[in-house]
């Protein structure tokens, strides 16, 4: 099974962030000092992921920049002798080479991904990272996940439980649980009502596909503001082949949303040794 390659989705407007995300991508909106999608890229190189593909629209230029060398910053920080700063700046250019392609109108998440099919052949499968969705984990998700995909040969989804009040946020799945947190999956319903929900199971943003899923992709009829729904796709998928949905192990803050991106950041940096203390004293006052 080739699975080297991870893809980005990053070219949403981010209305849930207004007016910040006008001229700021929210993928770039930072948990204490890192970028969200650093957090994502570190996770994905950290389950064996070599290739980072990230799908940019128009205004992202700044994701580009962030994963570039910065010459003249770099030789500044290099004549102050501030090597702690310069070694932070150039780990990222040095460890990731990242393939941009850019989806030219904000179509959805499932045209967001099928923007990336040129660069995945048609015998891979690859993951997929919603770098809104910060996941605090001993075990990164994407590597808990591929020891999935790899034991059974089949594509996985990220599940988490949500309260059951909560389902209509989320996309819940109907499934059978074969083996602790796995299910094999039969059918997935897009913020269904609470009464309709067939389970408090939701999608959260990581999963690891098969190239198949784009032809699934292209078969997807556009919905509301002519968007091409991921889920749709996965539903057409679980109906004619295996597809699992993994429970997996962490917290997840929901870093598109305000208050999931403020709690994301207080407790990130609750565990920071350089601003763990002084958030601790803050939040007794
Ligand atoms: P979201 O729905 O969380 O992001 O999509 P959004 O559309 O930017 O945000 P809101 O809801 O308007 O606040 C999840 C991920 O999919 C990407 C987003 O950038 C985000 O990382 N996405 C979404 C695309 O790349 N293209 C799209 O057309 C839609």
């Amino acid at each position: 099974m080739i699975l080297k390659k991870v893809v980005f989705p990053a070219a949403g407007l981010g209305t849930r962030f207004l007016p910040v995300t006008k001229c700021i991508p929210k993928e770039m909106l930072p948990i204490v000092d890192k970028p969200l999608i650093q957090y994502g890229v570190e996770e994905a190189l950290s389950a064996g992921f070599k290739d980072v593909i990230i799908v940019t629209g128009r205004g992202k230029n700044a994701i580009e920049d962030y994963f570039d060398y910065s010459f003249e910053l770099e030789y500044i920080l290099s004549q102050r002798e501030d090597n702690g700063n310069l070694e932070e700046i150039t780990k990222l250019p040095k460890e990731v080479d990242v393939a941009y392609v850019r989806q030219k109108k904000p179509l959805g998440l499932g045209h967001a991904i099928l923007c990336a099919e040129n660069l995945i052949s048609s015998d891979e499968y690859f993951g997929v990272v919603l770098s809104d969705d910060i996941i605090d984990a001993k075990v990164p998700v994407l590597k808990q996940m591929v020891e999935i995909v790899k034991k059974y040969k089949a594509p996985v989804i990220s599940l988490m439980e949500v309260d059951k009040t909560m389902v209509n946020k989320y996309g819940i799945i109907k499934g059978k649980e074969i083996e602790e947190r796995v299910y094999e999956l039969n059918d997935m319903i897009e913020k269904p009502k609470v009464e309709d929900a067939p389970s408090n199971l939701a999608i959260i943003g990581r999963y690891i596909l098969p190239a198949e899923i784009f032809s699934y992709i292209k078969k997807v009829k556009p919905g509301k503001n002519g968007e091409i729904q991921l889920t749709d796709a996965l539903r057409d998928y679980a109906k004619k082949k295996r597809i699992l949905g993994y429970i997996f192990e962490g917290t997840r803050y929901d870093a598109g949303d305000k208050f999931g991106y403020l709690h994301a950041n207080i407790m990130f940096g609750l565990k920071r040794r350089d601003i763990g203390d002084k958030i601790k004293k803050i939040i007794k006052c």
